[in-house]
């Protein structure tokens, strides 16, 4: 190393004897002084950025140091845990098993549709609910290879090792309604029936025609269209983007409340047991960014393609909609709704996004979803 390192620099030092008389030019002498140090100032810079936009591993449940495991879960075949949550009435008498997904920063606490439906509802139709973390959140593991079918395989898992027989219904909520795509795209002969919540829009879906999913994508605050930005087109930054403190992220990362209506204030107002730590407890970085990561970046499959999995009317699949939703806009959700036909569409008038909190929309969402 040292005789090459020493090799080298008398070989440069030979050229600039050589060279320095001939061209007489001090100034490409200092000019070439100087590049170098620029370019060891750009490397050591490169080296510093790259410290700093790389996430921190994640605290994961259960190992040293990490949050303890206090709930149920099951091991997946590659080893990882899925925490879940059940209920409503025993799966044994139950009539409609149901696998619920939740949203973006949030957990299997938080299964609106079954902390809000009334105990009537839940025993006069016999209804039977399990929430789970979704891979990174709560106290389920990260999934650094999670992809949009390895999650919609997860839920097939899930509802295979609590043994919720050959067929189950799902229902997901706003990225959970987003993610329920998955399970009609890679495990629709498993399903009984789907709803989907105020389902989050991939707004660089191709089915979408360009002047309107532009037009919905500035309807966003500044900070979210850049958020997103990030997601799709440079995920590796989206850990700095959203916890560097220059500038606001993802406003909804940041929970600011101009994304709500005046109804979803209201009903957010009447929440009291929110943990609002708990979601996030093992690092932002497999959570949420990963989420905004996958939930935005390129997907595999479009789902204005998909076909309807009941063709012979044996499960029916509902979306859900309040047209003042501020977070997901209705326009777009609307554009589906027309492109496929055989999907239930359910505008709900003066709601936003917040509607499955609703304690009376709930058992309307499940007798729909439920009715053959
Ligand atoms: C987008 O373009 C189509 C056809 O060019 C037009 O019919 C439609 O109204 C436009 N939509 C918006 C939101 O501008």
């Amino acid at each position: 190393m040292a005789a090459g390192g020493s090799r080298k620099i008398s070989a440069a030092s030979a050229r600039a004897h050589t060279r320095g008389p001939k061209q007489n030019n001090s100034c490409s002498f200092f000019s070439g002084i100087s590049a170098k140090i620029l370019l060891v100032f750009f490397v050591g810079n490169l080296a510093w950025a790259y410290q700093i936009i790389q996430p921190p591993p994640p605290r994961t449940c259960g190992s040293p140091g990490g949050p303890l495991v206090k709930s149920s879960r099951i091991k997946l075949r590659d080893g990882r845990h899925l925490a879940y949550k059940e209920h409503g009435v025993s799966k044994d008498t139950a009539k409609y098993k149901t696998v619920y997904i939740h949203g973006f920063d949030s957990s299997k606490h938080d299964a609106a549709i079954s902390t809000h439906l009334s105990k009537e509802i839940v025993e006069e139709l016999g209804v039977y609910i399990v929430s789970f973390d979704r891979p990174g959140y709560g106290e389920s593991d990260p999934h650094p290879e999670r992809t949009l079918k390895s999650f919609a395989l997860d839920v097939e898992q899930l509802a295979d090792q609590l043994g919720l027989g050959s067929k189950f219904y799902v229902i997901g909520f706003s990225m959970g309604g987003e993610l329920t795509w998955t399970c009609l795209k890679y495990i629709p002969h498993r399903l009984a029936g789907a709803t989907l919540l105020a389902p989050v829009v991939n707004y660089w879906w191709p089915g979408f025609p360009s002047n309107l999913s532009k037009k919905a994508y500035h309807q966003q605050l500044t900070p979210d269209q850049w958020a997103l930005r990030v997601a799709h087109y440079a995920p590796w930054l989206s850990y700095w983007w959203n916890t560097q403190k220059w500038f606001t992220g993802s406003t909804v990362i940041a929970q600011f409340l101009e994304n709500f209506s005046p109804k979803d204030l209201e009903f957010m107002a009447k929440e009291t047991d929110d943990d609002n730590e708990f979601p996030r407890q093992q690092g932002e970085y497999e959570s949420l960014h990963r989420d905004l990561n996958i939930g935005f970046g390129p997907w595999e499959f479009d789902p204005m393609d998909l076909e309807n999995p009941f063709p012979n009317n044996e499960g029916s699949v509902h979306i859900w909609h309040g047209d003042e939703d501020r977070l997901v806009p209705v326009l777009l959700q609307r554009y589906i709704a027309k492109r496929l036909s055989w999907i239930h569409y359910h505008e709900l008038e003066g709601m936003g996004h917040m509607f499955p909190l609703d304690h009376g929309m709930n058992g309307a969402i499940i007798r729909a979803m439920v009715k053959q």
